[in-house]
């Protein structure tokens, strides 16, 4: 099947623009129980950027966050492997991935993927993602 690798016409190396339209995604969020919007871009190795929101749902715990979206959007446009995760709140805090998409992220994870915060449109706080998950348990594990 031919299919276009990314969605997304912003290449992943042009950081500044990815971070100024995570704003606008912000506003597609499904937050209306938190009331709590988030949304994400992850940059694969060739260069997509493939974009989520959070989800949520009267049944809480089936509420997905916006790294998981930005994910599967990753893996279905074919990336298989993460460089870079932007995240951006509606609070326009810092937030880091919660436990569970920690677990996504590694799963993907080049030994150099970042995480980097984006507020007001803007990125600003750049951790490796490693550092939030050592110690991981991974694919090769089951090997
Ligand atoms: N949430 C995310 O989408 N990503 C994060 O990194 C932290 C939390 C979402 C889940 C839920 O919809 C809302 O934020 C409040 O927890």
């Amino acid at each position: 099947m031919s299919a276009a690798r990314s969605f997304s016409d912003i290449p992943g190396s042009d950081e500044a623009a990815i971070a100024a339209r995570l704003p606008a995604y912000l506003a597609r969020s499904y937050a209306r129980y938190s009331n709590f919007t988030v949304a994400s871009a992850v940059v694969d190795d060739q260069g997509g950027v493939h974009f989520g929101v959070n989800v949520e749902n009267a049944a809480y715990p089936s509420g997905t966050c916006a790294e998981q979206t930005a994910i599967g959007a990753m893996i279905t446009a074919g990336g298989r492997r993460i460089e870079r995760v932007y995240i951006a709140a509606g609070s326009d805090a810092v937030v880091q991935p919660c436990g569970a998409c920690r677990q996504r992220i590694g799963e993907f994870a080049a030994k150099t993927c970042e995480i980097v915060s984006v507020q007001g449109g803007a990125a600003t706080v750049r951790t490796p993602f490693w550092n939030l998950l050592p110690e991981a348990f991974g694919p090769g594990d089951l090997e």
